[in-house]
């Protein structure tokens, strides 16, 4: 398994675009799967945000997806932010997600970044073993969230 920048393989923004839309359409009012498909393309970046990553197994086939990105919270003044980490059911329990968190936080090291943020509703712990501090808890768009960050 290997993590490559979305812009390397574009054959799968639409995987990417539907695990998204399938995940979390909901939380995004008005969103359509083709208008994620758009956005999905404009992180097809290496040097700049937001960069959209994709886990690759041996055959080259799409085992997972996260991303870089700028003004994930609404109305949060805090930037940029690790987004959308996606592992299909099949592929999970096998490190994929921790290997796409760790090339987040490397490019935006490299981009010059010394904090990331996030916020999950379902795995804290997932980021809690990654190294990730827990921040406020609130309540957004009908969830309550954990916001995290990680010094990088
Ligand atoms: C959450 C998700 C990304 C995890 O992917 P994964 O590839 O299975 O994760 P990893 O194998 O890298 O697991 C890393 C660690 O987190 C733990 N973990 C993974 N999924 C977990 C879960 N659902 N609940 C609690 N802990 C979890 C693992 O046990 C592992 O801990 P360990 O190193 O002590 O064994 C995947 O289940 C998924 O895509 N879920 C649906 C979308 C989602 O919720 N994404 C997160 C949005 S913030």
């Amino acid at each position: 398994m290997r993590i490559a920048p979305l812009v390397e393989r574009p054959d799968l923004a639409d995987q990417v675009a539907a695990w998204g839309f399938a995940e979390w359409g909901h939380l995004n009012p008005g969103e359509t799967l083709a208008r994620r498909v758009i956005r999905i393309q404009g992180k097809m970046n290496l040097d700049r945000v937001p960069v959209a990553f994709v886990a690759l197994d041996e055959a080259g086939g799409i085992v997972g997806t996260a991303s870089l990105i700028f003004d994930d919270l609404e109305g949060d003044p805090r930037n940029p932010w690790l987004a959308s980490v996606y592992v299909p059911p099949e592929h999970r329990k096998k490190g994929i997600a921790s290997a796409l968190v760790r090339a987040v936080e490397d490019t935006a090291r490299r981009l010059g970044y010394s904090r990331l943020y996030l916020f999950t509703s379902t795995v804290p712990d997932l980021y809690a073993g990654l190294g990730w501090r827990p921040l406020e808890r609130r309540d957004y768009r009908g969830e309550n969230i954990q916001v995290m960050d990680r010094t990088l």
